[in-house]
């Protein structure tokens, strides 16, 4: 089957067993246009598959690009996908971690792009970037990340995640304190320049950069989050030790961490990332990175799902987003949309007032 995606055209073989998927073009648009946000880079595309991607960079940034994938039938079609669209690319068939290993400071941009979960493949990515680079990492296991397997994800990212309204915000969190702790064991620091949780993935695009001032400044923004499953309270406390406590309500406070605290984007990359994104003539796209923006300027964790607060006060019908935010702000709060979710508010008000202004 052929199509076109971005300013590329992709064969994508039907039965050959090299994997595609459509749903994944939004993951793949915001590397892109992350890309054109940082200027030329040296990207590698670790675990390749058609090529969508690497591909994709390779034709609508500023990057010299190799791609790799451990299946010959992949490498195939990365090299027929390289031609058709006639980008000068090189191609390897290797193990993703082997390969890691042998290319040292060579790429600034490593993305990572498993089926499931990132864990075994982030360490050496870390260990290649040169003193300053950046990567990319995205996560499908959105089960164990939301708290539907928490032992999954005990084992996997050494974390306790959480069931319920803020369960992708804990699981964007998990996944971004799982790489700030890979970078400081190897005395690096971490910031994040775009992560989002859509449709079924967790994304994150960070930088990474040398030095054990950066790593500790890193650490330092890891934490947990309490929560009340009766009264929707939340706490959350920065440090290693997990907090414990009771709920004024009487009732009972569930951890989830550790927990990365710090942004999930930077709002002048986002920004800069909105004017860059029209090319692609996507609504979505655009849309999604704006509400980025906006929230990143908030700079709170977590943020309050209108639909829950309404069914915890019992009145159903509530404000709208838009009236929330704005009855917010006006009252000196900073707040806005989330991406995450369309009923969500971020805000830095108490849960109080926030329950005021959305039970009108
Ligand atoms: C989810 S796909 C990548 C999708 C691609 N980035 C895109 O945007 O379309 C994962 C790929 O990783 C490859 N793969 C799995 N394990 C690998 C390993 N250990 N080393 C190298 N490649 C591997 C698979 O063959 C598969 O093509
Ligand atoms: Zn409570």
């Amino acid at each position: 089957m052929r199509l076109r995606e971005g300013l590329v055209e992709l064969e994508v073989p039907e039965g050959e067993g090299v994997f595609f998927n459509p749903r994944m073009k939004l993951n793949r648009d915001v590397t892109c246009v992350a890309v054109r946000a940082l200027g030329r880079v040296d990207f590698l595309d670790l675990l390749a598959a058609t090529g969508a991607k690497g591909l994709r960079v390779a034709k609508e940034c500023d990057a010299r690009v190799h791609l790799n994938d451990l299946s010959k039938a992949a490498v195939e079609v990365i090299r027929r996908n390289a031609e058709l669209n006639g980008v000068e690319v090189s191609v390897s068939c290797c193990e993703a971690n082997l390969l890691l290993r042998s290319v040292k400071g060579c790429f600034n941009f490593i993305d990572v792009d498993p089926f499931g979960a990132p864990v075994r493949f982030v360490h050496n990515a870390v260990a290649a970037l040169p003193s300053r680079g950046f990567l990319g990492v995205t996560a499908t296991d959105t089960a164990p990340l939301c708290g539907v397997y928490p032992k999954a994800c005990l084992r996997k990212y050494s974390a306790l995640p959480l069931r319920g309204e803020l369960c992708k915000e804990v699981g964007l969190r998990i996944l971004l304190g799982f790489i700030a702790r890979e970078c400081a064991r190897f005395g690096r620091g971490m910031r994040v320049l775009i992560a989002h949780a859509t449709d079924h993935y967790f994304r994150a695009l960070v930088e990474v950069r040398s030095g054990r001032r950066r790593a500790d400044d890193a650490l330092e923004k890891m934490g947990y989050l309490l929560t009340c499953r009766r009264c929707g309270e939340r706490r959350y406390e920065r440090g290693f030790a997990p907090p414990s406590g009771a709920c004024g309500c009487g009732g009972e406070m569930s951890p989830a961490g550790v927990l990365w605290l710090g942004g999930i984007a930077s709002r002048e990359f986002a920004e800069r990332m909105v004017e860059l994104a029209g090319y692609l003539s996507d609504p979505r796209v655009t849309k999604m990175l704006s509400v980025i923006a906006e929230e990143a300027g908030v700079e709170v964790p977590f943020f309050y799902d209108l639909h829950q607060v309404g069914r915890r006060l019992g009145t159903g019908a509530l404000r709208k987003v838009e009236e929330v935010v704005e009855g917010l702000r006006e009252r000196g709060y900073r707040a806005s949309r989330t991406h995450i979710t369309p009923t969500g508010v971020r805000t830095d008000a108490p849960r109080e007032v926030v329950e005021e202004l959305a039970g009108g």
